[in-house]
């Protein structure tokens, strides 16, 4: 296996911590950086158990600094990117978009263009290196829950590739689906696919973009629904569901994701796109039901005891009803499968939430937010 030296931005994140441990453990020979600005998602705590090892160094960077990133491409002569660093949760694009495009638009062309002039300077210029954008399917817009004469959802149908849906309608984001975003979160992530997409079409750049389902699992930010949930079932606050709960979420395990960036970096098509998901559809309100029983058995709780928690609250503003992935490309084309069964992911999920209180009221008490700005903003 070659050298590389690799940046992971976003590292500080939920999906970027673990693509970095994945890539840390897995490849020794690689140098990788991981460059996060540490905004109110980033936690370093999220990269205890790697933190030490020789081939891993942090990096402090907004990725919309173009000057300081120009620097660092140069000195750790950088021949990858994965690029996740992001503003994530839609409901806080819709309470402040600018940020949004500033983060999301700004901060990946100003990563593509910083890579263009390093890579364009050298003298075997593109070969060998690689632009890899991690986006979401929530650029396709939103699916309906058309589902088969008859048939009652969910339903199992048989993907194009051969494996199972668990699903609530007939239509699936395919690759060559047309963009159609709605929240402001899914529109700068749109813009930022198509800056990409530019880059390789306009000058060369090898470039790969991915849209993956949503995530869960450990190291989640608990803004998120699941980890959210979980906390609030703990302490016995209330479960906000939005309008009936009726959305539908494709969920994958976020492991399971990081092995698909692993896959796609090494061995994916330049200039392609790959959809990356478990078929794996559900109502919010189900998978709420799902996460209080299993909380409840942990906590050796009567299972179900708080399912009284569940509070309808206003609906998010343009939610989307449905998103489910066709990821049969990736599974045919690279040989990717989930590992992960949905009831076992969850499972290891909830454990690890309740394992790992202190990661949880650090975040939950701003503690991690407040010693990170001190130990780096004054050095
Ligand atoms: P996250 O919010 O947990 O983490 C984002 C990270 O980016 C944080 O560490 C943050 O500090 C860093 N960051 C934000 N702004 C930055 C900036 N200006 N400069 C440098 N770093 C900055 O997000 P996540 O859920 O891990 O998502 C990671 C990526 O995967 C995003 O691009 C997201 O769009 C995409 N994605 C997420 C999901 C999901 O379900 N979470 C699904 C599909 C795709
Ligand atoms: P979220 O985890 O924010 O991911 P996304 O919006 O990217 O899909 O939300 C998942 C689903 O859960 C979404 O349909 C909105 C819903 N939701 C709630 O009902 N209540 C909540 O408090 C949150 C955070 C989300």
């Amino acid at each position: 296996m070659s050298k590389r030296n690799i940046v992971i931005t976003g590292g500080a994140g939920f999906i970027g911590s673990h693509v970095v441990r994945l890539f840390v453990n897995k490849y020794p020979e690689y140098n990788i950086i991981n460059l996060d600005k540490l905004t109110y998602a980033g936690n370093l705590a999220n990269l205890k158990d790697i933190e030490d090892k020789p081939n891993y160094k942090f990096v402090k960077m907004d990725i919309c600094d173009f000057e300081a990133f120009c620097k660092l491409m140069q000195e750790e002569r950088i021949d990858g990117i994965i690029h996740l660093a992001a503003e994530s949760h839609v409901d806080r694009s819709i309470k402040d978009p600018f940020t949004f495009a500033r983060t999301n638009v700004m901060g990946t062309l100003s990563l593509l263009q910083a890579a263009k002039l390093y890579w364009e300077s050298l003298p075997e210029k593109y070969v060998g290196k690689l632009f890899y954008h991690i986006s979401t399917d929530e650029v396709y817009g939103a699916l309906t829950m058309n589902h088969p004469e008859g048939i009652e959802p969910p339903f199992t149908t048989t993907a194009s590739s051969g494996g199972y849906h668990h699903a609530y309608g007939k239509d699936f984001f395919y690759e060559d689906t047309k963009y159609n975003p709605h929240s402001p979160y899914s529109a700068s992530k749109a813009s930022s696919d198509h800056f990409v997409r530019a880059f390789h079409d306009t000058y060369g750049m090898p470039t790969v973009v991915t849209n993956c389902s949503n995530n869960y699992g450990p190291y989640q930010f608990p803004e998120k629904l699941i980890p959210l949930f979980i906390h609030n079932i703990c302490h016995r606050k209330p479960l906000p569901v939005y309008g009936k709960g009726e959305n539908v979420r494709d969920w994958l395990f976020v492991e399971d994701h990081a092995r698909a960036i692993d896959l796609i970096f090494h061995q994916g098509k330049v200039a392609d796109t790959y959809n990356i998901g478990s078929f794996n559809e559900w109502k919010n309100i189900d998978i709420i039901k799902v996460v209080i029983r299993t909380v409840d058995r942990l906590l050796e709780r009567r299972e179900g005891e708080d399912m009284d928690l569940i509070t309808y609250v206003t609906d998010r503003l343009g939610h989307d009803a449905r998103y489910a992935i066709d990821s049969s490309k990736l599974q045919k084309e690279l040989g990717w499968e989930p590992l992960y069964q949905f009831e076992e992911g969850i499972e290891k999920t909830v454990r690890w939430y309740l394992e790992n209180q202190e990661w949880m009221d650090n975040i939950t008490s701003g503690e991690y937010e407040r010693y990170y700005d001190s130990m780096y903003n004054n050095r």
